[in-house]
C-alpha cells in the first residue's frame, strides 16, 4: 500500500505524491505518530530537517541532562522503556530507546529536508508541502514538493531557540551561547558564567558549572516555583497525578507547596521569589513548567551559585544589572527558553495560532480542518505526545480504512488523481 511517486518536473522542484499523511518532524512526537499509523496500516512520509532522528535530544542538548519525569510518563505509545532503565533515563539511554523504537517501527524520515511552507489546496483537497534540502551534498538547496492528504505538525514546542536583545551585547567581547548549544561545564572550568534564565535548563546548567568549578551568576527577572523532584522517594509528578484523581488542581497546588516548604525551605530567602499562581495552575493556564530542584538549590543556599536580578546592560566583560550592581563576567549562557517556528511555514491561521501552538488547549488541540494535525503542543511533555499520537493515528486509520473500501469498489482505481503531474 506504501505508494510514493516521484515526478521531476520542468522547472527542476520535484513532485513527491505521498498516498497518506506527511508528518513534519522526527521527535518523539513524529515517530509516535509514525509507530501509530503502522499499526492502522497507514501509509506515510516524515519529512526531518536534521540529519538524525530526535534531534532535540542528540544535538541541542547538554551532556549531563536525565529525563525530569520518572520513565513510565515518558515512554512512547507501544514501546515501554527497558525494564533495566532507571527511573530517569539518562540522554544517552533516551535516545537509544528513540533509535529502537524507530527502528522496531521501521520508521524511515527523509533527513535534511526542511519544510519551507505547507498549504492546503481548498480545489483539490490536498495539501502542498515544500522543502529544501539541508545537506551539504551536492543535492543542498534542492527543492521538493510533497502532495499528500493530511499533514501531521510534528516539529515541536523548542523548534527554535529564543535569543533575547539586551543592550550592550555586542560590545561585550566574551563568548555568549544558547543553552542548546552548551555541552558541559568543562570548557568553563574557573571562569565567571553568568547563566541567563531560571527554568529548568538554567537551573541545571548552573549546576553543571559548580561541578566544573566555574563561577556561576542566574539571572532571576521573575518569580519561579522550585519544587523537589521526589518527595518521600516518590516522583513530585508522579504524586501529583495520582492526586488529581481526587482533589482539585488548587488544592493539590497547596498541598505541594507545603511540601516543598518543609524540603526546600523558603526559596525566596534566596531570590526565588514564587509566582502568586500554584505551580500546576500556572503551567496549566500559561504553560509555564515548575523548576524540578536536583541539587541547584542546596548550591544557591550555599553561595556557590549567585542570584542575581535582571540585566540592564552589557559593556567589554561586564554586565550592569538593574538594581545597579556591576558584574565581571566571561562569559554568557543563554538557558532562555524556545519556541515553535510553526509560523513560519504553516499557511493556516484557524487552527494555530500566532504563537505556534494550537488554539485549542489539550485535549482538544490535536485535531484542525481539511486533514490538519497537531502532536506534541499540549504543554504536558512526552506524556502529552502519546495521546496526542494515539489520537491521531485512530482518526486517520478511520479514514483511510473507509478511503481504501470504497477504492477497491472502484475495482483498483487510483484514490484520486493529481492531474497537475
Ligand atoms: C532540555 C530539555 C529537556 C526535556 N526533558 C523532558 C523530559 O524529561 N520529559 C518530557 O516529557 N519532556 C521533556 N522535554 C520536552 C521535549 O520537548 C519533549 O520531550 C520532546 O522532545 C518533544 O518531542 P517533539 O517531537 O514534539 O519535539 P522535538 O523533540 O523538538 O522534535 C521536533 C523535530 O522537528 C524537526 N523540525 C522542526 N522544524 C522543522 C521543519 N520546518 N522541517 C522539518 N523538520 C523540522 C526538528 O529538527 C526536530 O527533530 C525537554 C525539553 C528540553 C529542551
Ligand atoms: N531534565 C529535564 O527534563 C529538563 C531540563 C531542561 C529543560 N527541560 C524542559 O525544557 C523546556 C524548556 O526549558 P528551559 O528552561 O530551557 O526554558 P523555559 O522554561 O522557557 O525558561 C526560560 C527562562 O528564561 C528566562 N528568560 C527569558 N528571557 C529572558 C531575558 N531576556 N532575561 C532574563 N531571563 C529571561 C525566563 O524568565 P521569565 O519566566 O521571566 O520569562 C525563564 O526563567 C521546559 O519544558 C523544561 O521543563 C527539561
Amino acid at each position: 500500500m506504501f505508494c510514493i511517486h516521484d515526478h521531476e518536473d520542468y522547472l527542476s522542484r520535484r513532485n513527491v505524491w505521498v498516498n497518506g499523511p506527511v508528518i513534519v518532524g522526527a521527535g518523539p512526537s513524529g515517530l509516535a505518530v509514525g509507530a501509530c499509523l503502522k499499526e492502522q496500516g497507514v501509509p506515510f512520509v516524515v519529512l526531518e530537517r536534521a540529519d538524525c532522528i530526535a534531534s532535540l535530544w542528540q544535538k541541542r542538548t547538554y551532556d549531563r541532562l536525565k529525563l525530569h519525569l520518572p520513565k513510565q510518563f515518558c515512554q512512547l505509545p507501544k514501546l515501554p522503556f527497558p525494564e533495566d532503565f532507571p527511573e530517569y533515563p539518562t540522554k544517552k539511554q533516551f535516545i537509544q530507546y528513540l533509535e529502537s523504537y524507530a527502528k522496531k517501527f521501521e520508521i524511515n524520515p527523509r533527513f535534511n529536508e526542511c519544510v519551507q511552507s505547507a498549504k492546503y489546496d481548498e480545489t483539490s483537497g490536498l495539501w502542498r508541502v515544500k522543502t529544501v534540502s539541508t545537506s551539504n551534498s551536492s543535492s543542498g538547496g534542492a527543492e521538493v514538493e510533497y502532495i499528500c492528504w493530511q499533514l501531521v505538525v510534528a516539529t515541536g514546542e523548542n523548534a527554535e531557540c529564543v535569543m533575547p536583545e539586551i543592550e550592550g551585547m555586542s560590545e561585550f567581547g566574551g563568548d555568549i551561547v544558547h543553552v542548546s548549544n552548551y555541552k558541559s561545564g568543562e570548557d568553563y572550568r574557573g571562569k565567571k558564567v553568568l547563566v541567563v534564565g531560571c527554568g529548568n535548563s538554567g537551573m541545571e546548567v548552573s549546576l553543571d558549572l559548580c561541578s566544573h568549578n566555574a563561577q556561576p551568576s542566574m539571572v532571576v527577572r521573575n518569580s519561579v516555583h522550585v519544587l523537589p523532584r521526589d518527595i518521600l522517594g516518590k516522583s513530585t509528578f508522579e504524586l501529583a497525578v495520582l492526586l488529581m484523581k481526587w482533589l482539585p488542581l488548587c488544592l493539590i497546588d497547596k498541598l505541594l507547596l507545603i511540601m516543598a516548604w518543609f524540603i526546600l525551605g523558603n526559596t525566596e530567602k534566596y531570590g526565588l521569589k514564587r509566582p502568586a499562581m500554584g505551580p500546576l495552575l500556572l503551567k496549566n493556564t500559561e504553560g509555564k513548567t515548575p523548576v524540578l530542584d536536583i541539587g541547584t538549590l542546596q548550591k544557591i543556599k550555599s553561595g556557590d551559585i549567585k542570584v542575581v536580578p535582571e540585566i540592564k546592560r552589557f559593556s567589554r566583560g561586564r554586565v550592569e544589572l538593574v538594581n545597579g550592581q556591576n558584574l565581571e563576567v566571561d562569559s554568557v549562557v543563554l538557558a532562555t527558553g524556545y519556541r515553535s517556528n510553526v509560523p513560519s511555514w504553516l499557511q493556516e491561521s484557524e487552527f494555530f495560532s500566532n504563537n505556534g501552538f494550537p488554539k485549542s488547549p489539550f485535549p482538544n488541540g490535536w485535531k484542525g480542518n481539511s486533514g490538519l494535525y497537531a502532536v506534541g503542543f499540549t504543554r504536558r511533555g512526552l506524556s502529552g505526545t502519546s495521546s496526542d499520537a494515539m489520537r491521531i493515528a485512530q482518526d486517520i486509520g478511520k479514514i483511510w480504512k473507509e478511503e481504501t473500501k470504497q477504492t477497491k469498489k472502484r475495482m483498483g482505481s487510483h484514490r484520486r488523481c493529481i492531474s497537475q503531474f
